[in-house]
């Protein structure tokens, strides 16, 4: 009898830029998996019926994307503690029937860094840029990894102060023009506005105070090297791309769903790369 293939999904509004079907059907091909993983595009409007819809369709699961990411931890049977801190949840899978949400950008996010900045996590103090969905997910990771003092930086102020009441306890808010002020002190800074990615406004951030000892990271990867990691490593700063967060959140959900623990290699990244 031939074996079951699973099939996986990423569920997005839109869709067609995904670049998760690259990553997880090389690791199917890698690994010899006889499974699948594709991109479906499912409106705001349709996705409660989607997600009510996969287990009679056969699906082991999926990543959500956006505008899914926070309805995905509502309509989840369960939900790791992580997903319910964050708000939002990119991973489901099934597990005895029942349909389970996971949050793994936080966990991608720091990976990412224990691979580009190792000692990032003997730190302690973080800024910011950004208070949206992306931002919760770095949030809650510095938090994880010990950090005791974090700045959220963001435009409108009224968000970054609701981040830090949701965060509590060593979070705390800086005007957006208020960075420069902040750099000195900065161990770590993120950004995870879309401010340098392509398409979007460059950045305005006064980066004169930013000394050699900071690591600076963007969740932004594409560019791979966005105007702030330019900026930060003519400054001498290690800088860490946003790439690697992309490709690490990814393998938590190949295994749920496949199996198999993938690694993430040079070889992946220079495939995506010369997909962009
Ligand atoms: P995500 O879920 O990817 O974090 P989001 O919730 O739309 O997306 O958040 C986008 C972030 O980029 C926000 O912090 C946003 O700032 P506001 O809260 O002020 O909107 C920030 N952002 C987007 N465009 C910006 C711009 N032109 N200048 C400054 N910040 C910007």
């Amino acid at each position: 009898m031939a074996e079951h293939a699973p099939r996986a999904f990423v569920c997005g509004w839109p869709i067609t830029h995904s670049r998760s079907p690259l990553i997880h059907r090389y690791w199917l091909a890698e690994h010899r998996i006889n499974g699948s993983y594709d991109a479906v595009a499912v409106d705001p409007a349709g996705f409660d019926d989607f997600v009510g819809g996969l287990r009679e369709a056969g699906w082991a699961g999926g990543n959500v994307t956006i505008p899914h990411k926070e309805r995905a931890v509502a309509l989840a049977e369960r939900r790791e503690a992580a997903a319910e801190r964050i708000g939002a949840a990119n991973t489901l899978w099934f597990e005895n029937g029942r349909l389970h949400a996971a949050n793994t950008d936080w966990s991608g996010f720091a990976a990412n860094l224990d691979q580009g900045a190792p000692g990032w996590r003997d730190r302690e103090r973080a800024v910011v840029l950004g208070a949206g969905g992306a931002a919760r997910a770095v949030i809650h990771a510095l938090q994880v990894a010990g950090y005791r003092q974090i700045a959220i930086v963001n435009r409108t102020v009224e968000r970054a102060q609701a981040l830090a009441a949701r965060f509590g306890d060593g979070v705390g808010t800086a005007p957006w023009k208020g960075l420069g002020g902040l750099l000195a002190d900065c161990d770590l800074l993120v950004n995870t506005t879309s401010l340098g990615m392509e398409g979007a406004p460059g950045h305005d951030f006064d980066l004169a105070g930013l000394g050699d000892r900071t690591i600076v990271t963007d969740i932004v990867y594409v560019p791979l090297v966005t105007p702030l990691l330019a900026q930060a490593a003519a400054r001498g700063c290690v800088t860490v791309d946003g790439l690697g967060m992309l490709l690490h959140q990814a393998v938590p959900g190949f295994e749920a769903w496949f199996g198999v623990r993938p690694q993430v290699t040079d070889a992946l990244r220079a495939l995506v790369i010369a997909d962009m």
